[in-house]
């Protein structure tokens, strides 16, 4: 493979200073992050706590001009349990002030855990978190807290209802298999609805409750009955999209001018299906059934999962987090003294076809690029690769289109090949196709013996073109005990009309791609043993054997956006 450089066209330093106090916060960041030899798997802009054990995003919302995210926390190490709500808070969703844990086990409601749940704001802006907790008889039941006072900005201290629990487990559902209650919205009858988590005979399902003053609930029922055989539905969430709309559409909103979509975790992934939501019936009339092949809907095709979103009303946005656990062993997460990523927050719409959603980072990500360079209209020979030089390729954004002119050259797929990941697990990017594999090629050592690569192949089935998009992590790492699953989806888009085009934002343990504008993501993480820090390469490569075009390339180091505990904060002001 011959190997060509790209030329820095532009070159420019987003100088942004930071105060004092911001300072401070960068200091302590660095001490455990990446920059640090023993910590190479910190990332510098995703977001994490400084240490221990993380999973879902819990009730993230907007309220007076800060941005609000919980998460499962374990206080005391690095693997899941002691289980708690920790909370951070931000005004622009990149940088982040951790504050003290804001739910914790306090009654016998609660007292062996504070799981998954959502916040809702109550008219007048008031937030209410519905949690699940589990009891004193390990069952899980439903828990309201509120801000003690709602005056301070920061929304610190968390009281629990005294009517707790407020939900419990219905006759006939295992109380292991009732959890993570959904944002509530309100119907024109002024009661509110929301839905909880379960499995009920070898289904999952979403239970829908109903209540007039947010304290008594009743039950309504099953709010689809899904033919497909799952687990427990995990973190369902459930929310309008406007259809034809660049705008987002706040929870409690509904008609001819949008769809709902409902979202499920099993079997480790986020599934979606699109549907008409009656406020009136509570009918739910879906377009499809869950379907658990990776040919079917899912907000990624990686890792990300028990996500949730929330509608931003300062930016008139729904956002969406996800939770993008390691894939390494346990006892590497002891050692490294923590465990999981939130994704970057996306922002989420319903496509124009209207047959699925995109989702793509929010804007805010755009001020930690640093330096740009850029490439035009550049031909990408058959077995070719290019270096993308002159950023920090282990803590980057890039944003590369490809043209595809000789698509009469496409190879033609099996039209039973239906399953995008064994697709591409037969397709790794060392095996060298006909229009594909081209894309990147992230976290490379010098000797190109690790890298991760994120790429395409345009294929023929039934006598038409698919986009197979894959992230290939086999040769991410040199160690073993590593998960080093290939992951694939197709993109729905034409090639005949469309350019190919790919975002990666790569933060040295994770990488995480927008193909075909947000149609199609796809996060991996990867434990690179040579491509560490400035030791990563960048490339975008073609191994196919027809040749495609780079029609624009730009790629930014990003600076370390600044998450902190806030004693350091305060200390730092009264030192003053
Ligand atoms: C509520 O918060 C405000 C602003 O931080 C503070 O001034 C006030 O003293 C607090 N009230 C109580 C009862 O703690
Ligand atoms: C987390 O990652 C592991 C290994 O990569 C995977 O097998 C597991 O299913 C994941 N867990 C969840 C809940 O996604
Ligand atoms: C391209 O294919 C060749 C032949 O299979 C392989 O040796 C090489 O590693 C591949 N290149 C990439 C970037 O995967």
């Amino acid at each position: 493979m011959k190997l060509f450089l790209i030329y820095v066209v532009g070159l420019f330093c987003a100088g942004v200073g930071y105060g004092a106090e911001v300072g401070d916060f960068d200091h302590v960041q660095r001490n455990l992050q990446s920059d640090s030899t023993d910590q190479p798997y910190r990332t510098g802009y995703h977001f994490q706590p400084p240490r221990n054990w993380m999973n879902d995003p819990n009730g993230p919302f907007y309220h007076n001009g800060v941005y609000h995210l919980f998460y499962q926390y374990n206080p005391y190490g690095a693997v899941w349990g002691n289980i708690v709500w920790a909370h951070s808070v931000s005004y622009d969703l990149i940088n982040w002030v951790n504050l003290e844990d804001a739910i914790y086990p306090t009654g016998p409601f609660d007292v062996n855990g504070c799981w998954s749940g959502s916040a809702t704001l109550l008219p007048g802006g008031k937030p209410a978190i519905f949690y699940t907790g589990i009891d004193v008889k390990n069952r899980q039941v439903q828990n309201l807290a509120m801000p003690k006072n709602t005056s301070d900005p920061l929304l610190r201290e968390w009281v629990k209802s005294t009517h707790n629990p407020l939900i419990t487990p219905p006759y006939g559902t295992d109380p292991n298999f009732f959890r993570d209650p959904t944002t509530a919205w309100q119907g024109e009858d002024k009661a509110w609805r929301l839905l909880v988590g379960s499995q009920i005979k070898g289904r999952g399902t979403a239970i829908l409750y109903k209540s007039k003053d947010f304290v008594s609930w009743s039950m309504i029922g099953s709010l689809f009955n899904s033919l497909a055989e799952t687990d427990m539905w995990e973190c369902p969430d459930f929310y309008p999209v406007g259809i034809n709309s660049m705008n987002a559409v706040e929870t409690s909103d509904q008609g001819e001018w949008t769809k709902h979509v409902l979202k499920a975790s099993f079997n480790s992934h986020d599934y979606y299906i699109l549907g008409n939501y009656d406020m009136k019936t509570d009918r739910f009339s879906v377009e499809n059934d869950f379907t658990v092949s990776s040919s079917g809907l899912r907000y990624d095709y990686g890792k990300f999962y028990a996500s949730k979103t929330f509608y931003d009303s300062a930016k008139e946005r729904r956002i969406l987090w996800g939770w993008i656990n390691e894939s390494d062993s346990k006892s590497s997460d002891i050692k490294k003294g923590w465990s999981g990523l939130q994704s970057i927050p996306r922002n989420v719409l319903l496509s124009k076809s209207g047959k699925q959603l995109v989702q793509w980072p929010i804007k805010e990500t755009e001020k930690l690029r640093a330096k740009e360079v850029t490439a035009l209209s550049k031909d990408l020979k058959g077995g070719s690769a290019v270096e993308v030089l002159g950023i920090t390729a282990a803590q980057a954004d890039i944003e590369v289109s490809f043209e595809t002119t000789d698509l009469a050259k496409a190879e033609t797929i099996d039209h039973n090949s239906v399953d995008p990941q064994l697709l591409c697990s037969s397709k790794t990017a060392s095996v060298r196709g006909k229009l594909g594999p081209f894309g990147l090629l992230a976290l490379v050592s010098e000797d190109l013996k690790e890298q991760t690569a994120i790429y395409f192949h345009v294929l023929k089935k039934n006598g038409k073109f698919v986009v197979l998009m894959c992230s290939d992590q086999s040769r991410s790492s040199l160690m073993g005990g590593l998960d080093k699953t290939t992951y694939g989806g197709f993109v729905d888009i034409d090639p005949r009309h469309e350019k190919i085009s790919l975002r990666s934002l790569i933060d040295h343990s994770i990488v995480e791609s927008f193909g075909g504008k947000g149609k199609t993501c796809i996060t991996a993480r990867v434990y690179p043993s040579l491509a560490i820090g400035n030791k990563a390469h960048l490339y975008v490569f073609n191994n196919g054997t027809v040749g495609v075009k780079i029609s624009r390339l730009s790629a930014w180091s990003m600076k370390n956006a600044r998450i902190a505990p806030i004693s350091k904060r305060r200390k730092r002001k009264t030192s003053n």
